[in-house]
């Protein structure tokens, strides 16, 4: 096979969270998040082992920068935490969470490292969603003030910002009840993702009117494609009503301006259409610098399946080639997701593939924990698509793998493991696995043999 090579000024990166690597939950000021309070809620989360130590990450953030160059990567994503920063979430500042951010951001630049920063991943500050959270309209509001203090802080330090990661989120959030704040809901989870449009449009907003020349803005989502599970008329729509509900969603009024009347209609039909204002559309769609593509794999949906699961085992499934974690080995996906966007979408600007990865469970235990062959496989898989799409003349900048180390997984806590890097959660030591020695490579050699 042919080698993968990828362009000069193709950006290598790793991405992680806040919530998600740096513990200290309560450290220095920091005001609770509503992964917090659910993560010290009995049932929610695995084992009831909260995020309170995560990698403490906050008090190894130095020796996590030198694992980053260690590997050689060209930019470093990860997120702030909007309680670290504003306890409240509006108000009184934390300075002290401030400055860790930015001691993170001056050791990220010593290093020669490009900070991608992303204002939120997930961790709400629990005094708004005392306030009603992402349903209350209110939260744009509350998301471009502290977006404003954020790019006023670090101008002319940050090169490539997003608003939201993956703000679908709140739909497991507020419409299901799996993740923080554990609503289940369906109006109350619609209306919270027309409002996270909404925050990204006001955060924008600010952003343009910060004036960091330098800097580019956009938004994280992330594409799980359906594939109709046979050429039933019945599974091809339940494929189409999956995207209508989950990314299209986000991208049609980012870049069409407005919801699909198929997906109002269905929402209204149910009762749970979000409110809106049509002046809440011309911000939405002001126009991003970039758009980041979150890819995974993709969804087989079938009509005798309403949960629209990504592994259907047997005859239902057209793919059949599974991954240790139950996920379907579907490289191809991020090609699907680059060419959707580029030519069904029209986008002319760039594209960055913000997060690819694969969990193993290669736990604290585990007899070899640093054996991933099958990271390795999977991410050559990806990236020899995003080569492809390149090639093909589309314009990738970037590809992150998440994630530099082994983090809390959100309700899956420690027991799905993403990293680069083994973390042992009695110790928190950080140990290679293959996949980080073959990362550095493919890094320094700009490409690989496939
Ligand atoms: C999606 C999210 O952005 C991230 O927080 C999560 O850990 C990974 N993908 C893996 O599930």
């Amino acid at each position: 096979m042919p080698r993968i090579n990828f362009p000069d000024g193709f950006d290598f990166g790793v991405a992680t969270s806040a919530f998600q690597i740096e513990g200290a939950w309560d450290a220095d000021g920091k005001g609770p998040s509503v992964w917090d309070t659910f993560g010290h809620t009995p049932g929610k989360v695995h084992d009831d082992v909260p995020g309170d130590v995560a990698c403490d990450h906050y008090h190894r953030f130095r020796d996590d920068v030198a694992l980053l160059k260690d590997l050689g990567v060209d930019s470093y994503r990860f997120s702030l935490s909007w309680p670290r920063i504003l306890p409240d979430g509006t108000g009184a500042v934390n300075r002290k969470g401030l400055d860790f951010y930015k001691e993170l951001v001056d050791e990220l630049l010593e290093a020669g490292i490009a900070p991608n920063v992303t204002l939120y991943h997930w961790d709400l500050p629990q005094a708004l969603e005392d306030r009603g959270g992402w349903p209350n309209r209110d939260v744009a509001g509350w998301f471009a003030d502290y977006a404003a203090l954020v790019f006023d802080e670090f101008h002319g330090l940050v090169p490539r910002w997003s608003t939201l990661n993956e703000p679908i989120a709140l739909w497991v959030g507020y419409g299901m009840g799996a993740f923080a704040p554990g609503r289940a809901d369906e109006r109350a989870g619609r209306q919270a993702m027309h409002h996270a449009l909404l925050a990204h449009g006001r955060a924008l907003e600010a952003f343009r009117a910060g004036g960091d020349a330098e800097a580019e803005i956009g938004i994280v989502l992330d594409i799980w494609k359906r594939h109709p599970a046979t050429a039933s008329v019945a599974d091809h729509d339940a494929a189409e009503r999956g995207d209508d509900e989950s990314f299209r969603f986000f991208l049609d009024p980012l870049l069409l301006g407005g919801y699909r009347d198929r997906l109002v209609r269905r929402l209204t039909e149910r009762g749970v259409m979000p409110e809106t204002r049509p002046e809440d559309f011309e911000l939405i769609a002001r126009p991003v610098d970039y758009l980041g593509l979150n890819v995974y794999s993709r969804v087989v949906a079938s009509a005798a399946d309403a949960e629209q699961r990504w592994w259907v085992a047997g005859d239902a499934h057209p793919g059949g080639n599974f991954l240790d974690n139950g996920m379907e080995f579907y490289p191809k996906s991020v090609y699907d997701a680059i060419r959707m966007v580029t030519g069904e979408y029209g986008f002319d600007r760039p594209l960055y593939v913000t997060e690819n990865g694969v969990s193993d469970a290669l736990g604290d235990d585990a007899a070899h924990p640093i054996d991933d062959a099958e990271r390795i496989r999977y991410v050559a898989g990806f990236l020899s698509w995003i080569a492809k799409a390149v090639e093909e003349g589309a314009d990738v900048r970037g590809y992150y793998l998440w994630s530099l180390m082994d983090n809390y997984e959100w309700s899956a806590g420690f027991s799905q493991r993403f990293g680069l890097y083994h973390v042992d959660t009695r110790t928190l030591a950080r140990t290679p696995k293959r996949s980080a020695h073959w990362y550095r490579d493919v890094i320094a050699a700009r490409g690989f043999d496939p």
